[in-house]
Parts: structure tokens; sequence; C-alpha cells
């Protein structure tokens, strides 16, 4: 039987756990630097080690539960880099359209909308009541904070960050390791490594543009 381990023991970790309970998955506990990350929270499950420190197991599968893109991305790469296998977690009450693709260790969370023929590439984040659109492109590590849209044939890059209630309109394009502030509203193409806020959205670019190898 598939047992779940879940990367990151904090928020977005503990809401990991109750998806996989709903869908009666066997978590057999946390990754975290913080061992007593869970202390208090009455879990059925704690923190089991840390992710450097951890042998994958055969049958063993992983979630990558952080909110930060390029977290997200170091943490999914050790993964992979220690022999591990990421696991991808689709909500029973999300949508997924039969012919978009999803990649593995994607996290589509409650109420989440993937759109037709849309790409979600690997290891990203879409939390609850986001959306992807139809024939929408969506790089990897990317995270989608609640009720974020992407609207269709919009092109995300690696590791872009979309805050809570940010939108993207139709066919936009906004580069990697870009961060959408929450509430803004995305009508022309932002560049790699941009921090944009507002309606319509602006901003420059504050962060790296290259991604380590
Ligand atoms: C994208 C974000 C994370 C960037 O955070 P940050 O690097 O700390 O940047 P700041 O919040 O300091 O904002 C940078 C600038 O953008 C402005 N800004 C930030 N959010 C804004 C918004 N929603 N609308 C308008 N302007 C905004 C700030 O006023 C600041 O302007 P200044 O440089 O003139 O002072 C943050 O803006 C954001 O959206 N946070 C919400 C994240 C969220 O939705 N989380 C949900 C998790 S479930």
């Amino acid at each position: 039987m598939t047992e779940l381990l879940i990367v990151g023991a904090g928020g977005f970790g503990r809401e990991v756990l109750t998806y996989a309970q709903d869908m009666e998955l066997k978590v057999s506990g946390f990754l975290d630097e913080n061992a007593g990350a869970l202390q208090n929270f009455g879990l059925p499950v704690g923190v089991i080690g840390t992710l450097s420190e951890h042998r994958f197991a055969e049958g063993e599968r992983v979630i990558v539960a952080v909110g930060d893109p390029l977290v997200r991305r170091k943490l999914a790469r050790q993964v992979v880099a220690q022999g591990g296998q990421l696991f991808t977690l689709i909500h029973p009450t999300a949508y997924v359209a039969r012919n978009a693709l999803v990649e593995a260790g994607c996290i589509i969370c409650p109420f989440a909308m993937v759109g037709a023929h849309s790409h979600v590439g690997w290891n990203t984040a879409i939390n609850t009541y986001a959306s992807v659109g139809h024939d929408a492109r969506i790089g990897a590590h990317t995270v989608f904070s609640p009720y974020s849209v992407v609207n269709g044939h919009v092109t995300l890059g690696e590791a872009v960050f979309l805050g809570t209630h940010a939108s993207v309109t139709p066919g936009k394009t906004v580069g990697l390791n870009s961060k959408i502030s929450a509430g803004s509203v995305v009508s022309r193409t932002v560049e790699v490594g941009s921090l944009v806020s507002g309606n319509p959205a602006k901003g420059r670019v504050m962060f790296a543009t290259q991604l380590d190898e």
C-alpha cells in the first residue's frame, strides 16, 4: 500500500494531511527540520525526521507541502535526488478536465479547477478555489493562493507565486520566479523575476531572473 510522507509540517502541511485523510490515504508522517512543529495539534501522525536524513522505502510517496515556490523547488528536487517519488494529490472536490495534464507532485486542493487542455508543471500547488483556465501552461513549482485565477491561454514560468485573489487575464505571460500580489490583476506581460501589485498590476524586477541548476 502507498504510504505518504508530507514534507513541511507548517499550516499547508496540516491542510494536506486533512486532504489525504478525506481521501483515506495512509500518511506515515511529516519530514521537517522542526521536530516539535506539530506539538499540541493532536494529529494522528507527527514529524518523523528530516528530509536530508530520510532513506526512502519501497512504496513511499512524497508530497511537498510548502507555499513558497523556490522552497518547493528546492525540496522537490532534493526528494528526487534522494531517490524519492512524488505523489500527485487531487482532492475529490476539485475539478480537473479529463484532457488536462497535471504532472507529478502537484497538489490540487479542494474546490480548485484545472481547465481543458491546460498543462500544470510538476510540483505545482493549486490552493482552494483557485483556477487554471483552458489551454494555460503553468510552470513547475508554481503556487496558486486561494481564489487566484489564471485565465485561458495564459503562460506562467517556473516558480511563480500568485497571491490570494490575484488574476492573470487571458493569454498573458508571467515570467519565472515572479510574484503577483494578492488581489492584483495582470493585464500585461510580467517580466521574469518581477514583483507586481494592483490593478492593473505594476511593478519591477526584484528577484533572480535565473534559477539555480
Ligand atoms: C507577493 C507578496 C508575497 C510580496 O510580499 P513582499 O515581498 O513582502 O512585498 P510587500 O508586501 O512588501 O510589497 C511590495 C510592494 O508592493 C505593494 N503591495 C503589496 N501587495 C499589494 C497589493 N495587494 N496591492 C497593491 N500593492 C501591494 C506594497 O505596498 C509594497 O509597495 P512599496 O514597495 O511601495 O512599499 C505579497 O505582496 C502578497 O501578496 N502577500 C499575500 C500572499 C498571499 O496571498 N498568501 C496566501 C497564502 S495561503
